[in-house]
Order: C-alpha cells, then sequence, then structure tokens
C-alpha cells in the first residue's frame, strides 16, 4: 500500500525542515503550533512545482526521480562511509539532486565541499543522466578548528584530515568528479573546467563579500538557461541583492536559491508561477 510519502513526494521531511526553518523547532521534541504547520505545509508543498518552473521538467517526473534516489542506495552508502557527515538525504540534499538530474548539465561547479554529501547528491545525479560532470572546490580547515568569515560568522565544518574532504563521495561516482583543494578566491577563475558552465553551486565562505564575489564569477560563466544555487541565503542580503541587479527571480527554497541566466523558462505543464516560499530564519 501507498505510504503518505510515496503519495506525496517530499513529505512529510520536507514539511518537518520547512517547519523547523520558520519557527526554530523540532517537530521531534516540541508539540506542533498548527498555525506553523500550516503554512510549513504549503510552504514545502510549493517547492517541487518551483523546481518544475525553473527546470522545465514535469512534477510527476520529479517525482519519480526523487522516487529513484531514495530506492537507491546513496544514502546508505554515505553512512558507511562517513559516519559523521550529515544532511544525507536531507531535503537540500534531494533538491539539490533534483535541480541536477532535472536540467542535464554538462558541466557543474561547486564551491564547499566538506565531507561531500553536497557533491555525492550532484555526482549521482549526473550519473543516472549518464551526462556531466562535477569539478569542486574546497579550502579544507584543518583539524578541530573553525573559520570566522569577513562577517564575523563561524564556520564549523572541518576535517580531521585533508583526505576526508569529499570521503563522503562513493568510488562508483569518482569517476565524473574533478576535486581541486585551495582558496575559491583563487582557484574559481581559473579552474581547469570547460570555459562555459551550466549548473553553480555556491556553499563555501558565506560572507556576503565573498558570496557576492562567487556569483559574479559564477554568472560570467553560465549559459543562457543556466542555473546559479546557493546555500545559507538568509545569512545575509548577498543573493536577493544579486538577483536584484542582474534581473533574475530569486526562487527560494529551505535555506538555499536559485536563478535562472538568460530568459525565463517557459512553464512546464503542471508548474506554477515563481512565487517566492519565505527563505525562513537567518
Ligand atoms: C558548509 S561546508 C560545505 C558543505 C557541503 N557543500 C555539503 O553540503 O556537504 C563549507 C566548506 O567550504 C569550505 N570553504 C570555506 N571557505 C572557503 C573558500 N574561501 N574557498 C573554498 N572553500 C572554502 C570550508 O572549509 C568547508 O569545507
Amino acid at each position: 500500500m501507498a505510504t503518505l510519502a510515496d503519495r506525496l513526494p517530499g513529505f512529510p521531511r520536507w514539511v518537518v525542515e520547512q517547519y523547523w526553518i520558520e519557527t526554530g523547532r523540532s517537530l521531534a521534541t516540541a508539540p506542533a503550533h498548527p498555525l506553523a504547520l500550516r503554512r510549513a505545509y504549503r510552504t514545502a508543498r510549493a517547492l517541487l512545482p518551483q523546481v518544475a518552473h525553473l527546470t522545465g521538467t514535469p512534477s510527476a517526473t520529479l517525482d519519480r526521480y526523487l522516487r529513484e534516489l531514495r530506492r537507491g542506495g546513496l544514502r546508505r552508502e554515505i553512512g558507511v562511509r562517513c559516519p559523521k557527515a550529515t544532511g544525507i538525504g536531507s531535503p537540500h540534499a534531494e533538491i539539490l539532486y533534483l535541480f541536477v538530474r532535472a536540467s542535464r548539465p554538462s558541466v557543474v561547479v561547486e564551491t564547499g565541499v566538506h565531507l561531500g554529501v553536497s557533491s555525492a547528491h550532484i555526482l549521482q545525479a549526473l550519473a543516472d543522466n549518464a551526462h556531466g560532470e562535477l569539478w569542486s572546490v574546497d579550502l579544507p580547515t584543518v583539524g578541530s578548528g573553525y573559520r570566522v568569515n569577513e562577517d564575523g560568522r563561524i564556520d564549523r565544518a572541518h576535517v580531521a584530515s585533508v583526505g576526508e574532504t569529499g570521503s563522503a563521495v562513493p568510488e562508483r561516482l569518482r569517476s565524473r568528479w574533478h576535486l581541486t583543494l585551495g582558496d575559491a578566491k583563487e582557484l574559481l577563475p581559473t579552474l581547469p573546467a570547460p570555459p562555459v558552465w551550466d549548473l553553480f553551486f555556491h556553499d563555501s565562505d558565506h560572507s556576503r563579500a565573498h558570496m557576492l564575489w562567487e556569483f559574479g564569477v559564477a554568472w560570467s560563466r553560465l549559459r543562457d538557461g543556466g542555473l546559479l544555487l546557493s546555500d545559507d541565503v538568509p545569512d545575509n542580503d548577498a543573493f536577493l541583492s544579486f538577483a536584484r541587479e542582474v534581473g533574475a527571480t530569486p526562487f527560494l527554497w529551505l535555506r538555499r536559491g536559485t536563478i535562472r541566466r538568460g530568459p525565463s523558462r517557459p512553464d512546464a505543464p503542471d508548474a506554477g508561477p515563481p512565487a517566492s516560499p519565505p527563505a525562513g530564519r537567518a
């Protein structure tokens, strides 16, 4: 018999995450506030149609992709390879997978790898498409340290050794992967990837100045119709002000955001208009 999660792909995990983002409360440990839960449910329900709209892919196809990801072994593999990795199979990782799967990019570039959960989901999507390669850049913090960015925010993502960077990525997915270690500020402009990119994902230094700088580099490389994705959008106004500056309509999902370069996408058959849900707590 079909479960609720089967009939409404993405639910209820996406609702739980959205509820946490909007209220700062976990449904697992505190009683639900009915109005907040309803709002989170509505917002989470709008996410799949929004991805459909931006990628021109029917929601039914995205449902199928999501089921394939969940049925596949990636979640278990990452857990075995790297027990301390967090965010495995999270709504953030699933939606990232959907963007890559649905837009069928040839060239994907990401900054910020850490243990490799996002890289693994991007690479799984490329493998499932049987097309495309990923260029990743990371400047690891080695030891039990942390980094304080220019805006004073603390990034606690650290590794025990340099070799731990990206260690969650299964061997079977690595043939499409080019990992370079170093500061994105130095490496991004001269990355040995093809000059035109299809999809860029920022998840490195979330200071406003660095985000704006990365977005500028990526935007100049993205093809018409290419996608720029960013994590931790609520940290500051970099993503929204960049979107405004380039005249792109931002789609905010969970703590992340996506803009599409060039002419807006013709609607997918069942996709709604690009109304953005609230970005949630900073
Ligand atoms: C939040 S973690 C990335 C998490 C990863 N995307 C995931 O979903 O599993 C941020 C990473 O960016 C790296 N980083 C910070 N500043 C950087 C910079 N200037 N250039 C490249 N990487 C940087 C950090 O060392 C850390 O590994």
